[in-house]
């Protein structure tokens, strides 16, 4: 609304200012450029899924507490369901359609499939892109330090102890 109220057609029906149209983003995802016209408002997580439908992270709870969404920016991961996608100019995006390599599944996708770490399945993308970094970032220590790096990542199965497992088996394995 302007600041002198709102616009009337000429009908006098009250006509609801949305804030600024769309603009056009340019994302690297997983290698590849990608252009679109987007409203500055849309999450990073809904350009991926509505925008160009990569699938694999999935929308959960959409604010922040679940983890199902999770992907890299920069190899960093984070929420993308709370990270606008506008914000992603520039930087590299990796999300689970981009681990495997050449066909070949990441070593943590495997040790999800060997060590039977998710039932649904529903927050199994998120899970693999936490657990890859959690390594990265050298907070697999312990299962002590594995459950307080993963807490993020919400699993309504309780898979915790096989998806422990599985970042255990990769971490020994390096
Ligand atoms: S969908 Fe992003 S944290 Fe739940
Ligand atoms: S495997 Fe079902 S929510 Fe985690």
């Amino acid at each position: 609304m302007s600041e002198r109220g709102p616009a009337l057609t000429e009908r006098g029906q009250v006509l609801e200012e949305r804030g600024p149209g769309p603009v056009r983003v340019t994302l690297s995802i997983n290698g590849t450029e990608h252009s679109m016209e987007i409203e500055p408002r849309v999450s990073l997580l809904d350009a991926l899924r509505e925008h160009l439908f990569l699938t694999g992270a999935k929308k959960g709870c959409d604010q922040g507490t679940c983890g199902a969404c999770t992907v890299w920016v920069d190899g960093t991961r984070v929420l993308s369901c709370l990270t606008l996608a506008m914000t992603c100019e520039g930087r590299e995006v990796t999300t689970i359609e981009g681990l495997a390599e050449d066909g070949e599944l990441h070593d943590m996708q495997q040790a999800f499939i060997t060590e039977d770490a998710f039932q649904c399945g529903y927050c199994t993308p998120g899970q693999i892109m936490s657990a890859v970094a959690l390594l990265e970032e050298g907070h697999a220590g312990d299962d002590a330090e594995i459950k307080e790096w993963m807490s993020g990542n919400i699993c309504r199965c309780a898979a915790y102890p096989h998806i422990r497992a599985a970042i255990r088996a990769v971490r020994d394995r390096a």
